[in-house]
């Protein structure tokens, strides 16, 4: 360690093997108890805890200070590592053989009651948030951080390791692609013009490429005005790298060596090459393009079997453009009534108009409410095709396909978690791979990029685009998901300023649009670009991951809550009417 006057050693590294050493040690008074006149100190640091005695009768002048000394003060002490006697040593502690009778002690800081007892799991979040400063004190807080920084280090020192250099790039920018809302700032300097904080530094990192930098890569912030969730944040961070003369599989391979580097930091071992799972096989078998392979439920398809059925309402659906998803659950034909009604809740509350079952009884019949629709024929082959036994239950929904994957893939991560079966000791890593490069907003009523729009679409696609059957074309676009959670994408970029020209008109942007908002990349194209790719991983989500904690909050030191709220800071706060005028801003607060 880096010796000061104020401390040589860490509280949490000494041991037997420094009996009778003189060091200084200094850090917050964490516990104060007073044995029958005898005080007790446990002297926390970052490393761990050590433990300070004062006796009136062997350090007089050391007990006096001691009995000023409440919980959070910060000491400095010197005296000798002594050995504890053996009835009293402390097994909770590395350092629990030693101890020292200090002969001297300094208070460096008093502290006030702390607003909550460091130690208590039950302390609400908003208290911890407002006081984050004291709760970073927290020994899981500092676990957490420690582990980010470890994986920091694991990622800087891989990609180094590979050639890449780390180049900043600017916060003040135009605006990016990733289609979230953007954060803001007003010039002061132009009237009525913006700077947006960037979604990420995308453009950026494409642009270092036509620089010639050939592999780059940064611990990059991020900023999306989004509604928040416990694995989303408005300002987040991702490890971003972008590389030159490669194609899909060498990101995919370069990333997976930064995964098993990463993984290592946190003390897991994972080995590639991970799965490559084609997007539409995703989300046919998980209804999802993040599947949690950790547990199986996978769903079926009992489309054709109902197109031959007396199901009017659901044939409906299918002919027109729908489609119909089914899960098994194991031993589900003991489910109450009631159970079933509150299935079918939660089936409706993640947009299902209807939630379909049938029961597979012990005498060989089905019980079901569709029966009346279905032939006992059918109902066996939709047995079959289940793969379900006596005992079991099917449920279906048919709808859109989107939303049916999306009521599906929730229902099955509802059954995995209340069935029991997700193994938490897995590590699932797996690539999906074949986008569509385009999706179906109904909401703006046009197609929007499944990623970005600089994706490269699928070269084998490039008549669809000219011929706007955009539905179909594919993109060269891959994820990496961990164990249920997208940890990172990415993709292979355009290269050809004429086919970006073709996405922006497929995304609905008129030529000065493109021009007006990305006219500077376009423009970059034309002057030599390498065919190049790249990828983000979230460094919140993998850290969260990794600590296994739920929220991306708890390996972030200073975030936001849910309302996007700096509950420490209380940002964002208001702007005085002078800041407001420079900025040639009016606020209806300040009406
Ligand atoms: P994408 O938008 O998929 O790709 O982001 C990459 C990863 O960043 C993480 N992430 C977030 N983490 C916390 N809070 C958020 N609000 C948030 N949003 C995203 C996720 C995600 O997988 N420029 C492209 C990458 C590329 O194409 O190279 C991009 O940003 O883990
Ligand atoms: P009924 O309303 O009694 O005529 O029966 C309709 C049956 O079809 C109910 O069991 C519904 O759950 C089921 N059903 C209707 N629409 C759908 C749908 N879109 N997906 C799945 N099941 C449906």
């Amino acid at each position: 360690m880096i010796t000061t006057k104020l401390k040589n050693h860490n509280c949490g590294e000494l041991n037997l093997n420094n009996l009778n050493e003189e060091v200084t040690l200094s850090g917050w008074a964490a516990t104060i108890r007073d044995l029958g006149g005898i005080l007790f100190v446990e002297l926390r640091d970052r490393t761990g805890f050590f433990q300070l005695v004062a006796n009136p009768q062997i350090n007089p002048e050391v007990h006096k200070v001691f009995e000023k000394l409440r919980s959070e003060y910060v000491i400095c002490v010197k005296g000798k590592v002594t050995r504890r006697p053996e009835e009293t040593y402390n097994e909770k502690y590395a350092t629990g053989q030693v101890e020292m009778y200090p002969e001297s002690v300094e208070i460096l800081s008093e502290a006030k009651t702390l607003p909550f007892v460091l130690d208590d799991e039950n302390v609400s979040e908003d208290v911890r948030l407002k006081y984050r400063y004291l709760d970073i004190r927290r020994e899981s807080m500092l676990h957490n951080l420690t582990l980010r920084h470890k994986i920091c280090q694991a990622a800087r020192s891989y990609l180094n390791g590979q050639d890449f250099l780390e180049v900043e790039t600017p916060i003040l920018i135009k605006t990016t692609p990733e289609g979230a809302r953007d954060y803001l700032v007003p010039s002061r300097v132009q009237e009525g013009k913006f700077y947006a904080l960037p979604q990420s530094p995308q453009i950026f990192k494409q642009l270092l490429m036509v620089g010639g930098i050939e592999r780059y890569y940064q611990i990059a912030k991020c900023f999306r005005d989004e509604d928040l969730r416990a694995d989303r944040q408005p300002e987040f961070t991702q490890i971003d790298l972008e590389m030159s003369f490669v194609e899909q599989q060498d990101v995919i391979k370069c990333v997976e060596g930064l995964i098993v580097e990463t993984f290592k930091a946190a003390g897991v071992e994972v080995k590639p090459p991970f799965i490559q799972m084609p997007w539409q096989e995703a989300m046919d078998r998980y209804g999802s393009d993040k599947p949690d392979t950790r547990f199986g439920l996978e769903l079926f398809d009992i489309g054709d079997i109902i197109l031959k059925s007396e199901f009017h309402i659901v044939r409906n659906t299918l002919e027109n453009g729908g489609i119909v998803r089914g899960i098994r659950i194991p031993g589900g034909a003991s489910f109450s009534r009631k159970d079933i009604d509150d299935i079918t809740k939660l089936a409706v509350s993640f947009g299902a108009k209807a939630l379909a079952n049938i029961i597979y009884l012990e005498d060989g019949t089905a019980k079901s409410p569709v029966m009346k629709f279905v032939t006992e024929e059918q109902a066996k082959q939709i047995q079959e095709r289940a793969g379900a036994v006596a005992g079991d239950i099917i449920f279906f929904v048919a709808d859109k396909p989107k939303l049916v994957y999306d009521i599906m893939g929730r229902l099955r991560l509802y059954f995995g978690k209340r069935l029991n079966l997700i193994d938490e000791s897995k590590h699932n890593l797996l690539w999906v791979v074949d986008f569509p490069m385009f999706e179906w907003s109904d909401e703006e009523g046009r197609f929007m990029a499944m990623h970005h729009p600089f994706t490269s679409p699928c070269l084998a696609d490039l008549d669809k685009l000219d011929s706007g059957d955009l539905g179909n074309v594919k993109s060269i676009a891959y994820d990496i998901v961990y164990n249920g959670t997208e940890l990172g994408g990415g993709s292979v970029r355009i290269h050809s300023s004429e086919v970006q020209k073709k996405i922006f008109k497929a995304l609905g942007l008129t030529e000065e649009e493109a021009v007006e908002k990305f006219g500077f990349m376009v423009n970059a194209l034309q002057y030599g670009t390498p065919p190049h790719a790249g990828l983000a991983i979230g460094l919140d989500r993998l850290v969260a991951l990794l600590c296994r904690t739920e929220s991306i909050r708890d390996v972030i030191a200073f975030p936001k809550n849910s309302g996007a709220k700096d509950l420490m800071s209380d940002a964002p706060g208001e702007a005085s009417l002078q800041q407001l005028r420079e900025l040639h801003l009016k606020s209806t607060a300040h009406k």
